[in-house]
This record gives C-alpha cells, structure tokens and sequence, in this order.
C-alpha cells in the first residue's frame, strides 16, 4: 500500500521513524507530512531517511496542490501521533496547515488515528466529542494506551507503540469480504401500464453501480441486479450484472442469489405498487373522461430477505426519506430484519436520485452511527462498505 504518515507536535513523534520503518519493512511504500510543531520533536533528516521520500510540511514551499497530489498518491493516512490540536482541527474542518489540509482532502479513503497526549487533556469533554465525530466518520482510533506520560504522571494518553499501529494497518489491509459473495441491487423498477407507458422513478442507478464496484474493488464477487439504467456498464469490472426491469423481476433475481451470498445491500428504488393490470397493446384515450388505474403492492424484496437471513449473513437497506428521516430509518431497519440501514434524505442538497454526490448516515444494529458529509457516491459507496464489512 501507499501510506502517508502524518505526524503532529507531541513527544511521542519520536516514535514516528520507527513507525516508518516497520511499515516499510512490511513493503508499504511511505511517504510522511508534520506540522511545523512536530518537527521540534523530529527532524526532516530522519523523517526523510527512513521514508526514501521528500517530506511534506508546508502548504505553500512548492507552489502546487501537494495536499491533493498526496492525497491522489496515498491509500491510507495514518496520523501518529495525533495531537488533541490535530483532532480538533479535523473535527471542526479546519485546514490551516500542511497535515491539516491533507486530512480534509484525504475524505472517502481510510483515515487512522493513534492519540497521544496528557490523560486530564484526552478526558477533556471536548476531545472526547470530538474522537466520537471522527470515529463516527470512520476514522479509525488505534489507542491511547494508559501508562506513565511524559509529563511524570500515569494515565490514558499514551500513543500505542509503532508495531501495535503497523499491525492495526495490516489488518484493516485484509478486506472481510474478499473472496465472498454480495448481492447488490439498483437503480429503478418499471411497472408497465401498456406496451408503451410505466410507473417509474428517477433513481439512475449510480448509487447501487458505485457500491457493486467498491465491494468487487476490495475483492468481493459480485451479483448486480439492476434495473433499467442508461449507465456506461463497460465502466465497471469484475461485476455480474443481472438486468430487470420490474419490481417483480427484481425480487426473482434477488431471492434466488441471496442464500448463496454472504452479504447484500439493497439500494434500489423499487416501486411499492404495480398496476393491477397490464395491456400488451398502446391504451386509446377514451373520449374525454379521466382514466383510474388500480394498483397493487409489489412484495418487498428487503423485508423477504429479512426474512430468509441466515447467521453469518449481512443484510444492508436504504431509506430515502423527506421527513422524519432517522425514526422512519431506524423502524425500517427492525421491521425489515437488517443489519445497517443507509439513511438519505431528498431534504440535503446533492444527495439522492441522479446526482453524482450523497450524504448518508448509516445505523447498525448494535447501535452504531456514522455520519457523512456530501462526497460523490463512489466515496460514500466505499466509505459504507468499509462500515458494513469491518
Ligand atoms: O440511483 P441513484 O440515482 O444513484 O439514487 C440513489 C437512491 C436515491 C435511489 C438510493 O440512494 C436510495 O435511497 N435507494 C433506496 C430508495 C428506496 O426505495 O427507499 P425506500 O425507503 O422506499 O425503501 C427502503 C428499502 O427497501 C430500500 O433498500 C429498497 O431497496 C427496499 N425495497 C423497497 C420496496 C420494495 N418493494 N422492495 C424493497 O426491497
């Protein structure tokens, strides 16, 4: 993996090139960026020697976009030490350094985190409100440990040593879901009127494509039961895609793939009625009355797979939703049998149907909660599935 280490001002950064070196040993490719603070604790020398690269440490000295080239570069950033200045920073979206600036930027990708500072600082409310934001964006904390500071007292706040935090990195490396298989549906249903006319919906598919992709691209075999979508599928790889068309259609598909998978997520927009009856011909406008169509309900795909759930099987809904957002969510994901729910609500700006950016807040069973902000829906798509297979 390419790994940046990022390191801030505590004492504990002398531990950083030891850091870098057991992730080197290990084969990562390193490259670090410090605040300016952390380089009274460590040298530029060092840091440079033992990661074989040009360190970054500050936002303006090369004229480019280094925060975004390095961010394009890495696939994992791991602050060690993190200061409680640095997890402030991050918490409240500030970006006035180097680091900084890189952690905001590195959004959508695995961001871990190995605290280190005073115990009565790390107790403060205000670090530990701001650890839960993080972590509830996914950020992984590795530590503090307790043990004697060195500031002379004993208590929680030292960072884990170097080969706790490389071999926290190389099990987060081992996706659970490789070599498994997840079923992931998209996009809308049509449910024909006549042969020229459906009920449908605006959903593109783009949600559920970007979710198939970021399981196959962790190593997942995946079974893509799609709608009726205009996306550019040669775009995508290592994904079988099962077209439908109806909600019916769909759940065919869906329940006979399930018990062969170890996981699905259900991102369609499945349309919850049908008409009662179809033409197979184009229906005539008859004079200048109204027309009623009759509808029935279409079964409910996520509820049926609820229900054949087995152990050891993963089971992830979504709820779009316009009000009430998080009590409608949390009732479907115990009504339905689920494992996560994948609340979106049309009320935020660019998430939803047919935008390339989501914002979604995932509710496990066991209570969990991650928020996230507006990314584009390959980032949410990774960020779920990172949520939903650790
Ligand atoms: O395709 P895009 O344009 O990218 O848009 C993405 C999206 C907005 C469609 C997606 O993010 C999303 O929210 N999908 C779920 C839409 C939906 O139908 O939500 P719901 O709250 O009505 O349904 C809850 C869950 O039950 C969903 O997982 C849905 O797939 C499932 N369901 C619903 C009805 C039904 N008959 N069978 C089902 O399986």
């Amino acid at each position: 993996m390419r790994i940046v280490v990022g390191i801030t001002g505590g004492i504990a950064a002398y531990k950083a090139p030891e850091l870098v070196r057991l992730l080197k040993k290990q084969g990562h490719e390193v490259r670090c960026a410090a605040t300016e603070h952390a380089l009274e604790f460590v040298t530029r020398t060092t840091l440079e020697t033992v990661s074989q690269n040009p360190l970054y440490c500050d936002l303006f000295a090369s004229g480019r976009t280094e925060h975004i080239s390095l961010k394009d570069w890495g696939e994992m950033l791991v602050v060690a030490p993190a200061t409680a200045n640095i997890i402030g920073k991050v918490a409240s979206g500030i970006a006035d350094d180097a680091l900084s600036t890189l952690l905001l930027a590195f959004s959508g990708k695995p961001v871990v985190m190995a605290p280190a500072m005073n115990c009565e600082m790390w107790a403060h409310p205000a670090v530990q409100r701001n650890i839960e934001t993080l972590k509830g964006w996914g950020i992984r904390m590795v530590g503090p440990e307790e043990g004697e500071l060195a500031c002379g007292v004993s208590g929680v706040g030292r960072m884990a040593e170097p080969d706790q935090i490389a071999a926290a990195i190389c099990s987060s490396q081992q996706p659970a879901v490789s070599g498994q298989r997840w079923l992931v549906t998209a996009g809308p249903t049509y449910e024909r009127i006549d042969s020229v006319r459906f009920i449908g919906n605006y959903s593109s598919g783009k949600m559920g494509f970007a979710l198939a992709q970021a399981l196959a691209d962790v190593g997942a075999e995946v079974e893509l039961v799609t709608g009726p979508t205009a996306l550019d599928v040669s775009s995508y790889q290592h994904i079988k895609i099962h077209r439908v068309e109806s909600a019916r259609e769909m759940y065919a598909a869906a329940t006979e793939l399930f018990p062969q998978c170890q996981g699905a997520i259900l991102s369609a927009a499945v349309a919850d009625y049908r008409p009662a009856e179809t033409a197979d011909h184009k229906l005539k406008k008859n004079g200048t009355e109204g027309m009623t169509l009759e509808l029935v309900q279409n079964p409910d795909i996520l509820a049926t797979l609820g229900g054949m759930k087995t152990d050891g099987q993963t089971l992830v809904g979504f709820a779009l939703e316009t009000d009430n957002e998080e009590a409608n969510a949390q009732h479907k994901l115990e009504k339905k049998n689920l494992d996560y729910i994948v609340l979106n609500s049309l009320r935020d700006k660019g998430a939803g149907f047919g935008v390339d950016t989501n914002k979604v807040t995932i509710l496990g069973r066991d209570g969990s909660r991650t928020e996230s902000p507006l990314m584009s829906k390959q980032d949410i798509a990774k960020l779920i599935v990172q949520e939903v297979t650790s």
